[in-house]
């Protein structure tokens, strides 16, 4: 087995215009207690020796004390529907004007299905409001990832189900308990919520313009459902400098975007078998709205083995240069690892023809988790 293949995208559209866009989701993240934007780290040596212009990361791990990117789009969409259920239309999308209405949100409850980021993103956020949050995790969930979403007074349940499965079960508890579901993933009739997740998201983007941000020329996203990635495609396409060549990234065993473009009919495909240590990529389904947005924008896929991840994590952890060095998980490190081989190992040098890169390029990419599961962190740095 190679441990990276390429392909580019054949339904890729030049005329692709950003939908997601909207710029009310960094002033309610403002609003929020805590807030501040993550940090853009530099890696000025490891570009140089990767023989590239530069190497920028955004790092997720400080987002909210949460450890993940995730809590922006959880936060977004239940303060959206907070404030569509209060039924006040004057009512701001501010952390105060909301706590204005304890009464109401005291009521709610928020249900979700998750690989463990999402979920705790959603016990933070009912916790934040005051909502109660019920949590659904597939089987063999890392004990942190449960103690973490139980931490902020959330109820989590773990299935005997895959990812997948996870969410269908959620939604049917949801309908039938008359819960609120809180997806993080889209299917045919429920879509106003997810987009509002990936509009969420976009603040990352939004936040990079007060930073001494490097227009890139190629980015690089990870994808599980692809509600992440097609939101930061999106928010690249909604600016108006020279669109970067957009590059998606997926474990080999939950690779359902490769999969979908390599049966070439444009439709997107369900991954039966999920077999990958990255938890938040682990999903065999993708969400319909990222499907229409990714297959619109992406201009390459591509698919790696998890020792690429684990590789990158023990590097970016490693100070070993005047760079900083990145608390990154298995889901957060696997594109710096994806392009510290390509650079680096002779084995990929078709690839960076294919993908243009040399001494002028400037990568992104974000760093979208940091050591949510300790135990295999523990293990990738060698300490165990
Ligand atoms: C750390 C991390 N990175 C990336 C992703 C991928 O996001 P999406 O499922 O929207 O593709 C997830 C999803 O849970 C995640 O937890």
């Amino acid at each position: 087995m190679t441990d990276i293949k390429l392909i580019s995208n054949p339904f890729r559209d030049d005329k692709y215009t950003a939908r997601l866009s909207s710029d009310d989701c960094i002033k309610f993240h403002k609003s929020l207690p805590d807030y501040s934007s993550s940090p853009l780290v530099d890696l000025y040596e490891l570009s140089e020796n990767l023989n590239l212009k530069s190497l920028q990361i955004k790092d997720e791990s400080k987002r909210f004390n949460l450890n993940a990117f995730k809590s922006l789009g959880a936060s977004y969409a239940m303060a959206k529907i907070i404030v569509s259920q209060v039924g006040n239309d004057q009512l701001d999308l501010d952390f105060n004007s909301i706590m204005q209405h304890k009464n109401a949100t005291k009521e709610m409850t928020f249900a979700t299905a998750t690989d463990g980021n999402h979920g705790r993103a959603v016990a933070w956020s009912a916790e934040i409001f005051g909502c109660k949050a019920i949590v659904y995790l597939p089987e063999g969930t890392s004990r942190h990832r449960i103690s973490a979403i139980e931490s902020h007074g959330a109820n989590a349940v773990v299935t005997e189900l895959n990812y997948d499965e996870t969410v269908e079960y959620a939604a049917r508890m949801a309908d039938e308990n008359n819960w609120i579901l809180i997806q993080d993933t889209s299917w045919k009739d429920y879509e106003d919520i997810p987009r509002d997740i990936m509009i969420g998201y976009q603040t990352m983007i939004h936040e990079l313009s007060s930073d001494h941000f490097i227009w890139p020329t190629h980015v690089f996203m990870q994808a599980g459902v692809g509600s992440f990635a097609a939101s930061i495609f999106d928010a690249f396409c909604n600016i108006d400098r020279p669109r970067p060549k957009f590059i998606l990234v997926e474990p080999h065993g939950a690779a359902c975007y490769f999969e979908s473009i390599q049966v070439g009919d444009g439709k997107p495909h369900t991954v039966k078998k999920l077999d990958t240590l990255m938890a938040g990529l682990c999903c065999g389904t993708p969400s319909i709205i990222a499907w229409d947005i990714i297959k619109q924008t992406a201009d390459y896929f591509v698919i790696c083995d998890d020792g690429i991840a684990l590789d990158a994590m023990k590097q970016m952890a490693e100070k070993k240069s005047d760079d900083q060095s990145i608390v990154s998980g298995e889901s957060g490190a696997v594109t710096t690892g994806i392009i510290e081989k390509i650079c680096s190992n002779p084995k990929y040098s078709n690839y960076l023809d294919v993908l243009g890169l040399d001494d002028s390029s400037s990568i992104f990419c974000i760093s979208t988790e940091g050591d949510t599961n300790p135990d295999l962190y523990n293990q990738a740095l060698g300490r165990q």
